[in-house]
């Protein structure tokens, strides 16, 4: 009950700022890296210890528990120093039978701050188990300058990140856009890894999104649960971003902005049995922010869940933008009291943001073609069930819309489509999409 009010008092402070959540620029993960690539420095801070690393050669040497490293685990005092410490031993272990891991136990909270695991590890393989929970200080205070990662994995090759613990990333603070732009803060953040596994574990009330990938390949992301409140505004679920084959299976996630984004340079996704709801739904984009050169394709949605969520599948790109989204397909999906089901948007706008382009640079934009839409079918929330606005110029191409069925939420009402400027073809479609 308390809790439920302090974020009730933390919501109204945020509404009566002098700037609201809504002018906060939508975070750029490049922008991000291009940063971090001036300030490398602490990226090796936690390697050279090679009396550690002999350390590890001891019996049950495999496995490297915080615990013994100093962790407190009482929910009150800084941890880091002992998860580093034992990531040292872990990353700088070798065995050939079993897999080094970094073991956060069970029942116990474990508060950290910023922390970057570094790689390349020895082993082929490295599993960091968390029983626990692993949770943000509850100030902004870890964050300088609002930018950095609480738990970053970089540079480390077929990593698992399991267990049945949770991560909290304490975000209630920074929900109140009185205090800073959280523009750059991740919680869980993955880069440049390769053979990523992240399962089992309970993601909670990031300052932004909770899980972030880019530039990896070959993850798998599966049985994760991931909630934050319906009125925390940019938390996001799963952001992927200059990443290819990438599979999200299994997972539940309710929060306040996109179930899953699939950002520039996202390619070979495949998500499939994931229930998103409350929060903004599956999206692709927004592409192409600030005139950006932005392609994403082969992203093929299935057996999915939306429920209340404010849109559906979405495909959200800027004008004046260049690139592509293509091959993309959305199959066997249940949509329950969905505010926009359908919808791609070509004329996405930041309305915080001052247009940065003039009228005829506005011409260019993102392709999007070959739109697969099979075996959709709930309940809308809003009149227009489907609603595939593209762009005036390029125009949408290759859309197939089949076995589409979206009745309105409220009894006795009928549902409508909308289109502008798209191409393609429907069949048996509710409601009919007679410009396809
Ligand atoms: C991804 O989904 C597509 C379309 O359903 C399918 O053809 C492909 O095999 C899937 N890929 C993986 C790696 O599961």
């Amino acid at each position: 009950m308390q809790g439920v009010f302090g974020l009730a008092v933390i919501l109204l402070l945020a509404s009566s700022c002098s700037y609201s959540m809504q002018q906060m620029m939508p975070w750029k993960m490049t922008d991000y890296f291009d940063l971090e690539s001036q300030n490398n420095d602490y990226a090796t801070a936690f390697f050279g210890n090679d009396e550690q690393k002999l350390l590890a050669g001891s019996a049950n040497s495999m496995s490297f528990n915080v615990m013994n490293y100093g962790a407190a685990g009482n929910g009150q005092t800084d941890d880091s120093e002992a998860f580093k410490k034992a990531w040292s031993e872990v990353c700088s272990a070798t065995s050939r039978d079993d897999v080094p891991t970094l073991f956060v136990p069970e029942g116990k909270t474990f508060v950290v701050n910023q922390i970057a695991f570094m790689g390349p590890c020895k082993s082929n393989s490295i599993r960091f188990q968390i029983q626990g929970t692993v949770a943000a200080p509850q100030t902004t205070s870890w964050s300088q300058d609002s930018f950095g990662s609480l738990l970053r994995f970089r540079k480390i090759d077929n990593l698992i990140v399991e267990g049945s613990g949770t991560i909290d990333g304490q975000g209630a603070r920074w929900w109140n856009a009185c205090i800073r732009k959280p523009d750059f803060v991740f919680v869980l953040d993955f880069s440049a890894c390769n053979g990523v596994q992240l399962k089992g574990l309970t993601h909670v009330n990031s300052p932004r999104a909770h899980v972030t990938v880019h530039g990896c390949k070959d993850v798998t992301i599966s049985d994760i649960k991931i909630t934050a409140p319906e009125k925390s505004p940019n938390t996001d679920g799963i952001d992927i971003s200059s990443s290819s084959n990438i599979k999200i299976q299994d997972s539940t996630i309710a929060t306040g902005d996109d179930c899953v984004a699939i950002n520039g340079g996202a390619s070979f996704v495949n998500i499939t049995g994931v229930k998103c709801g409350p929060g903004h739904g599956i999206s692709i984009g927004s592409l192409g922010d600030g005139g950006d050169y932005d392609t994403v394709e082969e992203v093929h949605v299935s057996n999915c869940q939306l429920i209340k969520t404010t849109n559906g599948v979405r495909i959200k790109t800027f004008q004046g933008a260049s690139g592509y989204a293509r091959k993309i397909s959305f199959e066997h999906i249940t949509l329950e009291n969905v505010e926009n089901p359908i919808i791609i948007d070509q004329h996405y706008e930041d309305k915080s943001k001052k247009p940065k382009m003039d009228s005829a640079s506005k011409a260019a934009a993102i392709k999007l073609s070959d739109i697969t839409y099979s075996d959709l079918h709930g309940t809308s929330n809003s009149d227009y069930a489907i609603n595939l606005n593209c762009d005036d110029n390029i125009g949408c191409s290759g859309i197939k819309m089949k076995d589409v069925d979206i009745t309105s939420a409220v009894p006795g009402k009928s549902t409508l489509a909308s289109c502008q400027n798209a191409h393609g073809t429907a069949d048996s479609t509710q409601p009919k999409v007679p410009c396809l």
